[in-house]
C-alpha cells in the first residue's frame, strides 16, 4: 500500500505587495515516512514554502493539505489544533524562549496539546533524554552550546509526537560536529516514522538525504523522486 500523503501542495503561489513572487507555482507530494532535503540559493522560496507547508502562512493562490486536511478550509482554532497534533518546526536560530529551563521550552511544544503542566514537564523530560540531554533539563539558553539548543529545539519539536517536522537550516548555525549529532537525531526521528523536510545549504547533507527537491526563482526545478509527471520540473 502507497503511504498517505502527509503533505500535499497544488499550484501554490505566494506574493508580497511591490511585486515579489516568492513561490510562482509549486506542486509538491511529500508521502509519510519521507525525508527530503529542500535546496537552492538564497531568496528562492525554501523558507517560504516550509511556512506554507507548516501552515504558519497562506499560500496567495494554490492548495495546502496537511495530513488530508485542506487548511485553506480550516477555522483558526481546527487550525492550531492541526498544527499543535501534526506538526513540529525546527529553526535555524532555535527560537528559544530565554531565561526558560531546557524542560520547561520543550514543555512548551505541548502548550496546545491540552495536558496539564505536571504531564506536559514528564514529557518534555523524556523527549530530552530521547535527544540525550537528560544532564541539562534544568540549565537555560544561555548556559547551553549552540548544539544543545538546537537539540532542546529538536526535543521541543518532538515532544507533541508530530506527524510531520519541518525543519529550515537546522544545522546553519552549528559546527559541522554539533550539525552531525543535529542530522542523525533526524534520521532516527524518520526512522521512527515521522516524515520530515528540511532545508539545508549543506550540500554533503543534502546528498546524504534520500530525496532532493531544489528550488530556483520560487519554483522546484529538480526533484530526484517526484510522484507525479506534472511535480517534474525543470524540462
Ligand atoms: N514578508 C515578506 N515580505 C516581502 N517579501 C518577502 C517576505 N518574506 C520573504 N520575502 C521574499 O521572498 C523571497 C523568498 O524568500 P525565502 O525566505 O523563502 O527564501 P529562502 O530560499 O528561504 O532564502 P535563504 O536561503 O536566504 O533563507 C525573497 O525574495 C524574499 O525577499
Ligand atoms: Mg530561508
Amino acid at each position: 500500500m502507497t503511504p498517505a500523503p502527509v503533505i500535499e501542495l497544488r499550484d501554490a503561489t505566494k506574493s508580497y505587495p511591490g511585486g515579489v513572487h516568492a513561490l510562482r507555482g509549486v506542486n509538491l507530494t511529500v508521502h509519510q515516512g519521507e525525508l527530503v532535503a529542500v535546496v537552492g540559493p538564497s531568496g528562492s522560496g525554501k523558507s517560504t514554502m516550509l511556512h506554507v507547508m507548516g501552515t504558519l502562512d497562506k499560500p496567495t493562490t494554490g492548495t495546502v493539505r496537511i495530513a488530508g486536511y485542506d487548511v485553506s478550509q480550516l477555522s483558526d482554532s481546527r487550525l492550531s489544533a492541526l498544527r499543535a497534533r501534526h506538526i513540529g518546526f525546527v529553526f535555524q536560530h532555535f527560537h528559544l524562549a530565554a531565561g526558560r529551563d531546557a524542560v520547561d521550552n520543550v514543555a512548551d511544544g505541548l502548550l496546545y496539546a491540552g495536558v496539564s503542566l505536571r504531564e506536559r514537564r514528564t514529557r518534555a523530560r523524556e523527549a530530552l533524554a530521547k535527544v540525550r540531554l537528560e544532564h541539562r533539563y534544568s540549565h537555560t539558553p544561555s548556559e547551553l552550546s549552540g548544539g544543545e539548543k538546537q537539540r532542546v529545539a529538536i526535543a521541543r519539536a518532538l515532544v507533541g509526537d508530530p506527524t510531520l517536522l519541518l525543519a529550515d537550516e537546522p544545522t546553519g548555525a552549528l559546527d559541522t560536529a554539533s550539525g552531525e549529532i543535529v542530522m542523525e537525531l533526524l534520521h532516527e526521528l524518520n526512522a521512527s516514522g515521522t516524515t520530515i523536510c528540511v532545508i539545508t545549504h549543506d550540500s554533503e547533507i543534502a546528498a546524504s538525504l534520500p530525496r532532493r527537491v531544489r528550488f530556483k526563482d520560487g519554483e522546484i526545478v529538480s526533484d530526484s523522486r517526484p510522484i507525479f509527471p506534472t511535480e517534474e520540473a525543470g524540462s
